[in-house]
């Protein structure tokens, strides 16, 4: 973290989890459990758009604020089953999940459908999360750093700096996503860097360096500690743990220090 140039954001990631009622049930979970409202760092959870009123009402006072997992890039019109970047803002949602690995799998999101949709968001006034992430496969052959450059050069491809401070780019290495094996605190700190590096050779350092990157892939209560500690890893996206409220609750600790 660096809080000097940027902001730290934890990011919940529900996914396809949790009904209106447990997202209720969650709350009052989470209320008695968080101490202190987070003050240090931005919180927040993405949850299934259909939850999106829910939890913006039960989490109202609790300082974690709500965002969506997913939008469509074009403005309205008949696309059966989607939802706009305006219907999102219009709900008082802040910050949208992009190109998650998941939906790049399952979906056939590409860059250049994750490139719209970066569009979209920020031409509404939100924020996206854009998530890159090399396989296994990947990594084996030794082309993760060309891969998340490529992502990531894709991902804001026409973005203009100003509105570049307004993105956070999430690194996910597909291999460490629910499967309970972290990248390590130096693998993702490199990673991080280099995606700090990839920016800073498009728009300059000071732009590099007021972008919030964070690292994403069963990061948990005993790990976010020193994931945390590394200078270029300013939050995390978190799947399972930001299920349980006592583990969700102990990363937004390990986060909001002074
Ligand atoms: P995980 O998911 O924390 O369960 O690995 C992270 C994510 O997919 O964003």
């Amino acid at each position: 973290m660096n809080r000097r140039y940027r902001k730290t954001v934890i990011a919940g990631n529900w996914k396809m989890n949790m009904t209106a009622t447990e997202t209720k049930k969650f709350a009052e979970d989470i209320r008695k459990h968080l101490e202190a409202r987070p003050k240090w760092c931005e919180t927040l959870i993405c949850v299934p758009a259909c939850n999106i009123s829910t939890a913006m009402k039960a989490f109202k006072d609790l300082r974690i604020s709500v965002g969506a997992e997913n939008v469509y890039f074009e403005e309205k019109g008949a696309y059966t089953g989607e939802v706009s970047a305006d219907m999102l803002k219009d709900l008082g949602v802040k910050y949208v999940i992009i190109g998650h690995s998941e939906r790049r799998q399952y979906f056939c999101e590409t860059d250049s459908t994750v490139n719209k949709k970066v569009h979209a968001v920020l031409n509404a006034g939100m924020n996206p999360i854009i998530c890159v992430g090399e396989s296994l496969e990947q990594r084996e052959t030794g082309i993760t750093s060309e891969w998340i450059a490529l992502q990531v050069k894709s991902a804001l491809f026409g973005v203009p700096a100003d509105k570049l401070r307004r993105c956070i780019i999430a690194y996910e290495p597909i291999w460490a996503i629910g499967t309970g094996k972290t990248a390590t605190a130096e693998q993702a700190g490199e990673v991080c860097s280099e995606i700090r590096a990839t920016i800073r050779a498009l728009y300059g350092a000071r732009v590099a360096r007021s972008v919030t990157i964070q690292y994403g892939g069963s990061m948990n209560e005993k790990n976010a500690e020193e994931l945390l500690a590394q200078p270029d890893i300013d939050g995390g996206l978190i799947g399972g743990a930001a299920l349980v409220p006592e583990k969700f609750v102990a990363i937004i600790n390990a986060a909001n220090q002074e």
